[in-house]
């Protein structure tokens, strides 16, 4: 995992984009905690550097969702450092698994961290809206996001 992590340099795109897809695999399968440090620092600069080519970005944003739900205790606390650039990567792929792990990831880490995305909800809004088909567990955690944003629309949080 360290290596793997000395990979995440996107001057070499291709080498970067095979060491964030196997992190991302290997979230969910492996016990990721001991990792997430020498990890999810690279993903976040990544995913927020102007430039990053587009499939680069997608498959950043699908290994931070995956690596948020082995271990949202230790990612949900950095959501604000990649939400933004997150939805607006995630919101033109196709529906497909990876694009929904990616997803049960971001539910559960807000789940954890609501605070996290309060800035960027439109963002967030504007993401699930582009989930065409989604399967019945995320479409649960949309529905208690849902409803999570009515009672933070009443509380007149939305408009802060
Ligand atoms: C990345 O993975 C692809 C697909 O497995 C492979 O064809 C390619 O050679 C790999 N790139 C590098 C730089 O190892």
């Amino acid at each position: 995992m360290p290596i793997l992590g000395l990979n995440l340099n996107p001057e070499f795109i291709s080498v970067c984009n095979n060491a964030t897809w196997a992190i991302g695999e290997i979230a969910m399968q492996m016990e990721m905690q001991p990792y997430v440090g020498v990890v999810l620092p690279n993903l976040v600069e990544i995913i927020n550097r102007p430039n990053t080519p587009k499939t680069l970005l997608e498959n950043t944003a699908i290994t931070i969702g995956r690596l948020g739900y082995a271990c949202p205790q230790e990612v949900a606390p950095q959501l604000q450092q990649f939400i933004r650039p997150w939805c607006t990567s995630l919101r033109n792929i196709r529906d497909n698994e990876e694009k929904d792990s990616a997803f049960r990831g971001i539910c559960v880490m807000i789940g954890v961290n609501p605070a996290g995305v309060v800035q960027d909800f439109i963002f967030f809004c504007d993401a699930v809206a582009s989930w065409v088909n989604p399967k019945d567990d995320p479409r649960d955690m949309f529905y208690k996001v849902q409803r999570c944003s009515r009672t933070w629309a009443w509380l007149g949080g939305m408009d802060k």
